[in-house]
């Protein structure tokens, strides 16, 4: 089944038909909120909102091991997870679309394992911290519902919750980044332990410090005007992609 983990702008989605929510407890704790069960165009979907329904969970707290375990538990097999992100790149401005293809993480003190008390040690190859065909199947949706995404960034995570410094986006830019968000880790990885299949749309809601019109500052009251477009259309590119 499939699992949409929604981000900021998507604590529902309008185009699932709900049948159930389902209150899950697992052994690290609450999930986000209960799960919606239901289906999109026939098909089976879960979907949680990763800030809880009312939006009150900040990215350094919300328990991200409870909400992939309870998916998981539930029969989720793929995620596909919504995030929204700063524009490093001056051509990923606000709106744009994009499907990440790589991870560097910078956040802290988050709980970012299952593998705590593993005997012997366990690790996972985390090269490709996305799954391939997620990615391509997310591309093709968007481009067979005429939604320009674009294929393949590195996605910074930081910690949060404050926005970045100038000189810290300029650090980011060095390193390699294209985006930066405070919650694509350790979902990720954490998907990757329990072996569930897991890409990311990112939506871009504003250029990064320092960068186009965010020169003098983030303008965070035009965010939400940004998102209300832009969950729109990626709506559409998640319908599209049931519906394949
Ligand atoms: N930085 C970090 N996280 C974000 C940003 C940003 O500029 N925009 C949306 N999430």
């Amino acid at each position: 089944m499939l699992a949409i983990i929604g981000g900021t702008g998507l604590t529902q989605l309008a185009n699932l038909d709900v049948s159930r929510r389902q209150v899950v407890r697992t052994p690290y704790g609450e999930p986000s909120g209960p799960l919606t069960f239901g289906a999109i165009r026939g098909v089976p979907v879960v979907f949680l909102a990763r800030h809880g329904y009312g939006h009150t969970i900040p990215p350094h707290q919300v328990n991200y091991r409870a909400n992939l375990w309870a998916l998981k538990e539930q029969g989720a097999g793929d995620i596909v997870s919504v995030v929204s992100v700063g524009g490093i790149r001056t051509d990923l401005g606000p709106g744009r679309i994009v499907v990440p293809h790589q991870v560097i993480d910078y956040t802290c003190g988050r709980m970012n394992t299952f593998f705590e008390n593993e005997a012997p040690v366990k690790h996972i190859d985390f090269t490709e911290p996305y799954t391939d065909e997620l990615r391509n199947r997310l591309l093709a949706a968007a481009k067979a519902c005429g939604e320009a995404a674009v294929d393949g960034a590195v996605y910074a995570a930081t910690q949060g919750p404050r926005l970045e410094t100038a000189a810290e986006i300029d650090r980011l830019e060095r390193d390699g980044a294209d985006i930066v968000g405070m919650t694509g880790m350790p979902e990720a990885t954490l998907a990757r332990e329990i072996e569930l299949a897991y890409a990311a749309i990112a939506v871009v809601v504003n250029h990064a410090a320092g960068r186009g019109a965010s020169v003098r500052g983030v303008p965070l009251q035009r965010i939400e005007e940004v998102l209300k477009d832009a969950v729109g259309r990626v709506r559409k590119i998640i319908e599209a992609f049931v519906a394949a």
